[in-house]
């Protein structure tokens, strides 16, 4: 922290009444009073099933009648809104500086996902793309977008590893690997907060970043929203908490404690997660925040009493600021008083709420100026083109019988509603998007003048068009290829959008059954937020290509992809299993004593195959790539890993390779194997190139259940290749690790 801040902060804490300290702690957003004709339960009913779009929804919202409660602010009782409204934030902000009696600014809080009026991919998708530029720059341009709405704070990244597709916010994350999410997550930091250290103040092209959810939300049972979790220490430090440690390391500022209770223990009121491991080990200097209404949650958990006790128990376990409860700010006063809360937890609080407000310099600088509103409101060109450039990048072909690229003067068949719904294009988290701004497949291929026809057919919610259908097929002779594109709605992934069966929803299955029928090639673009059983299509279709939800640009993204002017890159961020019952499938899971093989006593199901359908990391291009040469040598204090890569194929392209490394015995149980690193090469059409990486010794331990971390000597098993099932294996001893030598 830096030292004149520390000192300010000081200052300004010594001047307030306890009731002003606790304001601090209190973040409300305006309440919506009323100004649609139907109740506001059945308003959020009508987004869920679909009879308005979430864009309708935010519009009803914007302009519904709030309360802002500006009397509180005034009183200094409130420290943060949550809100996207520039001009009204510019008046609260006045209120909280001119009127209230210590002028403190508020901290203007939203959630900017995955872009703000220039929608990026979705996480899931994004991180597929394993660029760390484009994590980085999809994050500055959201942040400078936001900042012109007069949004200071951001409720990202989201770190949460997720290795079970069934639970919808997986489609929010970076997915299942620590490593990977962890070089994501130091870049998103970067990306929203500026390259500078944070102590050298944060500039008003950028925000703060917050760490969400603190901690294990994606491993809930069973993936279903909100569920329970019990998981080892070891698990949550070797498998959970990389990517959130690293980001601090990168200089976040901000946290946000997850809904769900961690061992017992909700993590809104859990002093180990909040206070020992976020605060203390990694020397977090920001605040933490609860989720929405998760400190009155401790009462539903059975965990906490009422209000009060809800309040007196997040207080003390290092829970900064309550998310919208008013918990906090109706009882912590009294609880001071009665001594079940002691002034020092209140204070350390506060100072880190203003150590951030002062680095974002919302003291000399609270408003935004007439030029900045809505700077940005017309998209820049330069944001439209790294969407476009992020969205490419994050598409996978998992399949080509040779269909694909198509020609020119192929004739398209394009089949699916999907195709046709711009708004589906931007995911889950995309509040302020825009339908627009946005181009579906069915535009992207028009802009490229597609030899095409659109026959909707068949949608995500399960609907058959039997006339649409049957126009189709009628028109069979004029056709080339069917691009079928299928999948799901925005609105089946992303937050409380659990889903038990993860195969294509509705009759979308029977549709693709039907086309195959035709004899016709098909091409099965995805549109998804979450891994998908494909066991069905993976064996029937010619191609399918995963296109998830890639934000504004989508339509265009896909359109250079079909027709092969983009070789795809993208790779897998989550495994992709067969069957829906293999779920939580992921890559790096602890080795059993039976592995799994075709003999009947070990670790395997009598009805589902052994192996994921597409394991993490994969993904193909439009030319072929030869691994050959691995070499694995010790140095004092690394390996480094040496590969040959060939393109055996007709075409330039670009593949990520990958390394994966293996503790082979070890005092804890070891993952059967691990992401430690990638890099990328490009390579012309039988060229070959040497790629080197290098793993540091020191990344090679792992924590055990009291957080000590152990580098022990022994067999390690080096991997490199095209994914986390393809690769070149070399066995190396280490017989020197130690400590000393390593860290
Ligand atoms: C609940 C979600 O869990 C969290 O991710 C989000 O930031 C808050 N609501 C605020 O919208």
């Amino acid at each position: 922290m830096d030292r004149e801040i520390k000192r300010r902060a000081e200052d300004l804490l010594r001047q307030m009444t306890l009731e002003e300290k606790i304001g601090q702690m209190n973040q409300l957003s305006p309440s919506i009073v009323g100004g649609f004709e139907v109740p506001f339960e059945e308003l959020i009913e009508m987004m869920t099933d679909g009879r308005i779009s979430h864009e309708e929804f935010n519009n009803i919202l914007m302009n519904s009648e709030k309360d802002f409660h500006e009397d509180d602010i005034r009183a200094g009782r409130i420290g943060s809104c949550l809100m996207n409204d520039p001009k009204k934030a510019n008046e609260l902000q006045k209120i909280a500086m001119e009127e209230s009696r210590l002028g403190i600014p508020l901290i203007i809080g939203f959630d900017v996902i995955h872009g703000f009026q220039t929608v990026f991919p979705i996480p899931l998708a994004e991180a597929g793309s394993f660029d760390t530029e484009v994590f980085q720059e999809s994050a500055a341009i959201a942040a400078r977008e936001a900042r012109s709405h007069g949004i200071q704070w951001t409720f990202a990244p989201m770190l949460d590893i997720a290795r079970d597709a069934r639970w919808g916010r997986i489609s929010e994350s970076p997915g299942e690997d620590p490593y990977l999410s962890a070089v994501y997550g130091e870049a998103k930091v970067k990306g929203f907060q500026g390259e500078e250290a944070p102590e050298k103040g944060i500039d008003r092209e950028h925000l703060a970043a917050c760490l969400k959810h603190f901690v294990a939300y994606g491993a809930v049972e069973g993936g279903k929203d909100y569920n329970t979790v019990s998981m080892s220490k070891s698990m949550l430090h070797n498998g959970y908490l990389p990517p959130f440690k690293k980001a601090v390391e990168a200089g976040a500022m901000t946290a946000m404690a997850a809904f769900n209770d961690f061992n017992g223990v909700p993590c809104t009121t859990n002093p180990y997660l909040l206070r020992t491991v976020l605060k203390e080990e990694y020397g977090f200097e920001g605040y933490v925040v609860s989720d929405a209404n998760a400190v009155l949650e401790c009462v539903n958990h059975g965990f906490a009493e009422d209000r009060k006790d809800a309040s007196v128990k997040a207080a003390n376990a290092g829970m900064d600021m309550d998310m919208g409860t008013s918990c906090f700010i109706e009882n912590l006063e009294q609880a001071v008083k009665e001594g079940l809360v002691s002034e020092q937890v209140i204070d350390d609080a506060v100072r880190r709420i203003l150590y951030v407000k002062m680095t974002l310099g919302l003291f000399e600088n609270p408003y935004l100026s007439e030029e900045e509103i809505e700077k940005y409101d017309v998209l820049p060109a330069e944001h439209v083109a790294a969407s476009l450039e992020a969205a490419k990048k994050s598409i996978v072909l998992l399949k080509n019988e040779k269909v694909l690229p198509v020609k020119k003067e192929t004739r398209i068949a394009l089949a699916g509603r999907l195709a046709d719904m711009p708004e589906e294009v931007m995911g889950a988290w995309a509040i302020a998007g825009r339908t627009s701004d946005c181009v579906s497949i069915k535009q992207g291929l028009e802009n490229r003048n597609a030899k095409m026809k659109y026959y909707p057919c068949c949608g995500p919610e399960g609907d058959l068009n039997e006339d649409e259908i049957s126009i189709l097929f009628g028109n069979l002779e004029e056709t080339d290829v069917i691009v079928a594109v299928l999948g799901e709605t925005s609105s089946m992934s992303g937050e409380a959008a659990s889903r038990a069966d993860i195969t294509l929803p509705g009759e979308q299955r029977s549709f693709l059954k039907r086309l195959k029928e035709t004899g016709k090639p098909v091409v099965l673009c995805m549109m998804n937020g979450r891994p998908l059983a494909l066991d069905w299509e993976a064996e029937n279709i010619d191609a399918i290509v995963e296109c998830w939800q890639l934000g504004i640009q989508m339509g265009n993204a896909v359109a250079e992809v079909l027709y092969g002017e983009y070789n795809p890159t993208g790779k897998l961020a989550a495994t992709f299993p067969a069957l829906t019952g293999q779920c939580p499938m992921y890559y790096n899971h602890p080795s059993t004593g039976r592995p799994g093989s075709r003999s009947k006593f070990t670790s395997r199901y009598l009805d589902a195959p052994l192996e994921p359908l597409y394991p993490f990391g994969y993904g193909l291009s439009y030319t072929t790539f030869a691994y050959k040469g691995l070499s694995v040598t010790e140095e004092a204090d690394c390996l480094k890993i040496q590969v040959e890569i060939e393109n055996t194929g007709m075409r330039e392209g670009e593949e990520t390779i990958q390394l994966y490394m293996q503790d082979v015995t070890a005092s804890l149980v070891r993952p059967v194997k691990e992401l430690k690193g990638f890099c990328k090469v490009t390579l012309k059409p039988g060229e070959s190139k040497k790629a080197s990486m290098i793993l540091d010794k020191k990344d090679m331990g792992f924590y055990d259940d009291d957080y000590e971390y152990h580098l022990e000597d022994g067999e390690f098993r080096i991997y490199a290749g095209a994914n986390a099932r393809d690769c070149l294996m070399e066995s190396i001893r280490i017989c020197r690790f130690s400590k000393e030598d390593v860290m």
